[in-house]
């Protein structure tokens, strides 16, 4: 698989089998990504792998926290800005509609959506959890870094059969996680990432959610 190849087949996953992926698969998967660039080389970064008992533990966690099922509930570092503006806004409303069609849960449904939502603190059925931690003093910057990674993690799964989906939802239980996991105390979660064999006959996996073309975002100067 190339590169180019591994970038389009990555979609997110939400339905997963509940086939376990062995230890040496997540090591594998871990070990191809931690190639990933960051600037001046810091990889400010540390991963938690959740599966069996672990993996369910967070689970449990998540199911008895009270901020589990607020998309939107936020700290000090919101997911979203407030009040989302244009293309961002309707982008965002498309991917929602879209998803939800696909699993005939209408817009007036909304115990329904909550609970598809609530579908990604069971990491949608998938065996492994990946955690991404960040030091609470790093700046935008080391952000951006680990975004290379997680993004370098997705793209080796796709390339080993293995389907993945970030989950920024995890964001709502950052307090939790943070004991949970027994962080330091300049550490916090960034998100998550659900790591398993994506389920077939699952109609929301066969989302693929639309991008913006090449010349909306880039601009192409001063070439001959
Ligand atoms: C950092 C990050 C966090 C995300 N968090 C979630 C999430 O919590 N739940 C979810 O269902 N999708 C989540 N997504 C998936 C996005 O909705 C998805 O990447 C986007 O719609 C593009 O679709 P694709 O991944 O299928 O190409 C996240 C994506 C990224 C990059």
């Amino acid at each position: 698989m190339t590169v180019t190849e591994a970038l389009k087949k990555r979609i997110s996953i939400r339905q997963f089998l509940p086939d376990p992926l062995a230890e040496r698969q997540v090591r594998d998967i871990l070990e191809a990504a931690r190639w990933s660039p960051s600037g001046g080389n810091l990889q400010a970064w540390r991963v938690i792998a959740v599966a069996g008992e672990a993996r369910d533990a967070v689970v449990r966690l998540a199911s008895e926290s009270a901020a589990t099922y607020a998309p939107d509930s936020s700290d000090d570092r919101p997911v979203y800005p407030p009040n989302l503006w244009e293309p961002y806004r309707t982008r965002r409303y498309k991917l929602g509609e879209d998803m939800y069609a696909l699993l005939g849960i209408p817009r007036s449904d909304r115990q329904g959506r909550l609970a598809q939502w609530a579908r990604n603190y069971q990491f949608f059925g998938a065996p492994v959890g990946l955690f991404f931690v960040i030091e609470e003093r790093m700046g935008h910057a080391q952000w951006a870094h680990l975004g290379m990674l997680i993004q370098s993690i997705a793209l080796a799964a796709t390339e080993r059969g293995v389907g993945s989906c970030m989950q920024e939802s995890w964001s709502a239980l950052r307090a939790p996680l943070k004991v949970h996991f027994n962080l330091a105390a300049d550490e916090m979660i960034y998100c998550g990432m659900a790591l398993g064999i994506a389920d077939p006959a699952a109609a929301v996996n066969s989302l693929r959610s639309e991008r913006a073309e090449v010349a909306e975002f880039a601009q192409l100067r001063g070439f001959r």
